[in-house]
């Protein structure tokens, strides 16, 4: 299939989840950086435009290995996203603190970088778990009970005409996404130091084993915090915001 340079990253995605894969290669950011063109993305990267469209074509020429997330109804996209990313991050999170603490002790003397990663590392679990609480919590409970937002404003129009509880629900829904995409920011920032201090995610030729696991699981914790990311900022928060808008202040 052809792919217009003019079409942004996030729609690309979106209709082709398997194109995430092309644009991790490149490092091309598609989850905060989603609202981009192609040919823009490539330009800032100074890649060769040509070559990605062509990678991107044959990446999508092949099957579709899931279902685009814009076809999940939102529970399900919530499912999805706390399902299989939470669950991998709570899972991944302490065992990849626990290996860069050992590398750090171990080889830390060939390498002073070792304990700024150590550092970085517990920051990004740090800011993680709590992220993932907070949506789990607050944001996504407050996103699955906008359908019956419509019955409590007609229970509610006695007093003031329905508008105030909603407006004020529909205001702290907004807050959340604001605050949740300005954390997602910030992950991306840990994510870059940690490749930087890495060299992209690359072992020295003395690395020892739980060296390279550690590097392993950073880069497939970079991957898949990608992918959690673009369905929270690409999907999910487009989707509640056209709500929010179309019912005035509350669906
Ligand atoms: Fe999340
Ligand atoms: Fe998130």
């Amino acid at each position: 299939m052809k792919v217009s340079p003019k079409s942004t990253i996030a729609a690309i995605v979106k209709a082709h989840p398997a194109s995430a894969r092309v644009f991790e290669s490149h490092r091309i950011d598609y989850c905060c950086g989603g609202g981009q063109a192609l040919e823009a993305a490539c330009a800032a990267r100074g890649l060769d435009l040509a070559a990605v469209v062509q990678d991107l074509e044959r990446v999508l020429g092949s099957p579709a290995e899931e279902a685009p997330p814009d076809s999940l109804p939102t529970p399900a996209l919530i499912d999805r996203i706390v399902r299989v990313h939470h669950g991998y991050l709570r899972e991944v999170l302490p065992v990849l603190e626990a290996r860069a603490a050992k590398v750090a002790r171990v080889h830390g003397g060939k390498d002073a970088r070792l304990e700024e990663l150590d550092a970085t590392v517990r920051d990004l679990s740090w800011l993680l778990l709590r992220h993932l609480d907070d949506e789990e919590q607050r944001l996504f409970p407050g996103i699955l009970a906008l359908p019956g937002q419509a019955a409590a404003d007609d229970a509610h129009d006695g007093c003031c005409g329905g508008g105030c509880d909603a407006g004020e629900a529909s205001g702290a829904l907004e807050l959340e996404l604001a605050g949740m995409e300005r954390e997602h920011e910030a992950v991306a920032a840990l994510l870059e130091r940690t490749a930087r201090l890495t060299d992209g995610h690359t072992p020295p030729p003395w690395a020892c084993t739980t060296y390279r696991v550690l590097l392993a699981d950073l880069a497939e914790v970079e991957r898949d915090i990608h992918r959690h990311v673009f369905l929270e900022n690409q999907v999910l928060a487009p989707r509640v915001r056209a709500l929010l808008v179309g019912a005035g202040g509350g669906r």
